[in-house]
């Protein structure tokens, strides 16, 4: 079975309000057919909050944010199921068969791994089986044909289509009937005969492939995700007769387990959803997720003019112009291949729209500049936000020294004193702190954000364009007659009077 995150414990944020039960498996007085099940989400580290926000907004439903930073918890009814698939803070989604807040591992990792092999019997499997069903119906409509399962697909072949359906339909109900049998397994102590059942109700069915993964964060643990995968993995396996495939699975088992906070839950998602945007990646390109939390924290408003100076593959502009369209958003970069893979990015969304009938076109428009000479009027622009060189994959640290005071003096001077803002991603935080001290109070921090991009440890900064007139202060005056800005010392002088 496979195995991710075998890591030390990083402590995050305390548990929010009280713990969910599982799947619920009376069906809700209010809800009809529905059943109510609990929804797992992985969302940008540091940016719980705002998927929380999002859920509330958008599903009216309160989450509760895990003690392992990057997921967060929240009930549904399975009427709901379609609109968490539209969130745009989640990565990754799965339905939990059940958590537990404080599970009491063994001693010894051979009794620990025996009780988790016992677990695999015990589970409420049913609800959750049932919503990975509907996922499935849903993502056939919707034409989400990716991933894991993704090879049994025929794409563009309705007679394919079909057939998906049935095997489908088939598998689903082997899987669920198993765990049905469960359930009356769970009326009488013979469990034995009750997994007979489930293997005897659907006789010739076709066999679900599955893989277990296991993501385990703790220094108190006596095993590692691999022997927990794999324990569990082959008691998954010997109870509901499934075959064990590593890449071309149906089903994905997680297996979450956070020091004594354990989660066993079934994924909705085969790839993150994260990359639903871009289609031209670039070396650094930030994920859809992360560019929503960004976008959120400067809340931009109908006609708000937004820049992205340094717009790599577009990711950030991208997210704006499709979630936030009653802004208009400019996208820049000093790179031709940058400028092409965003113009390249959107055009892509434009024609997905197009073949899906839409006739509206997305507010961005791109351009290749050097953002430390932006041709662009002074005090025009509500809203900066990029995600600055870092100086590892990007850049250099050396270089960093030079750029930083030069960015944000160039953004200063095109921002909209008093009202307008920034929000800049970086993990170079030390050079970034220097920067903003010698603004001369143009800038003001606000906020920071700590997040996890590709394992480094980073901030997203909110910053407030003071009031400050630029070029006024000593260090515009000093800095902007430097031999390296010359041009748009000139340009500044021209704006201002
Ligand atoms: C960290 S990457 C941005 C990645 C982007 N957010 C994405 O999702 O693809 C930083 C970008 O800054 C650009 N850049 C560096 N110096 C620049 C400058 N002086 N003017 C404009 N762009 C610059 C680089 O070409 C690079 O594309």
């Amino acid at each position: 079975m496979s195995s991710q995150g075998d890591e030390a414990a990083e402590q995050g944020p305390e548990t929010v309000g009280s713990a969910l039960s599982s799947s619920s498996a009376e069906t809700d007085a209010t809800s009809g057919d529905f059943i109510t099940v609990t929804i797992g989400a992985t969302v940008p580290t540091g940016f719980e909050h705002t998927a929380a926000e999002e859920i509330k907004e958008k599903i009216g439903v309160d989450a509760r944010i895990s003690k392992d930073r990057g997921r967060i918890y929240f009930p549904i009814t399975t009427d709901k199921l379609f609109q968490v698939h539209l969130l745009r803070s989640v990565d990754n989604l799965f339905v939990v068969v059940e958590e537990y807040d404080h599970y009491q591992f063994k001693e010894s990792k051979e009794e620990t791994l025996m009780e988790l092999q016992q677990l695999a019997a015990k589970l409420p499997w049913t609800n959750a089986l049932e919503v990975w069903k509907l996922n499935g119906t849903l993502k056939k409509k919707k034409g989400h044909r990716k991933g894991g399962n993704g090879a049994k697909v025929k794409p563009n072949s309705e007679a394919g289509d079909a057939a998906i359906a049935d095997t489908e339909d088939q598998d689903l109900s082997q899987a669920v009937s198993a765990a049905e049998g469960q359930k009356k397994a769970e009326e009488t102590p013979d469990t034995e005969t009750c997994t007979q059942d489930a293997e005897e109700t659907s006789p010739g069915a076709k066999l679900i492939k599955f893989r277990v993964t296991c993501n385990r964060a703790g220094d108190k643990h006596s095993f590692s995700s691999n022997d927990a995968a794999r324990d569990f993995g082959g008691a998954v396996q010997e109870f509901f007769q499934w075959k064990a495939d590593m890449t071309k699975f149906d089903i994905e088992v997680l297996l979450n387990i956070h020091n004594e906070e354990v989660v066993i839950g079934i994924a909705l998602t085969e790839e993150s959803l994260h990359r639903r945007n871009i289609s031209h990646f670039g070396p650094t390109t930030l994920r859809s997720t992360l560019c929503y939390g960004m976008l959120r924290l400067c809340k931009p408003q109908a006609s708000d003019i937004i820049l992205d100076p340094m717009c790599g593959t577009g990711a950030i502009p991208l997210e704006g112009a499709i979630e936030f369209n009653s802004s208009f958003y400019i996208a820049g970069d000093n790179n031709d291949m940058a400028v092409n893979r965003t113009v390249n990015n959107v055009c892509h969304i434009q024609k997905r729209r197009a073949d899906k009938g839409s006739v509206s076109g997305l507010p961005i428009d791109t351009v290749q500049w050097d953002l430390c000479n932006l041709p662009i009027r002074t005090s025009s622009i509500d809203i900066i936000i990029t995600d600055m060189p870092f100086g590892k994959r990007m850049g250099s640290r050396k270089k960093n020294w030079d750029l930083y005071p030069s960015c944000l003096r160039e953004m200063a001077r095109v921002c909209r004193p008093g009202s307008g803002k920034a929000v800049l991603l970086t993990q170079d935080k030390k050079c970034f702190s220097k920067a903003i001290s010698r603004m001369g109070g143009l800038w003001r921090k606000q906020h920071t954000v700590w997040v996890n991009v590709g394992g480094l440890h980073a901030g997203v900064y909110l910053l407030k364009r003071t009031g400050a007139v630029f070029g006024q202060t000593p260090e515009d005056v000093y800095e902007s007659r430097g031999p390296a800005n010359t041009q748009g010392d000139d340009k500044d002088d021209k704006e201002l009077s």
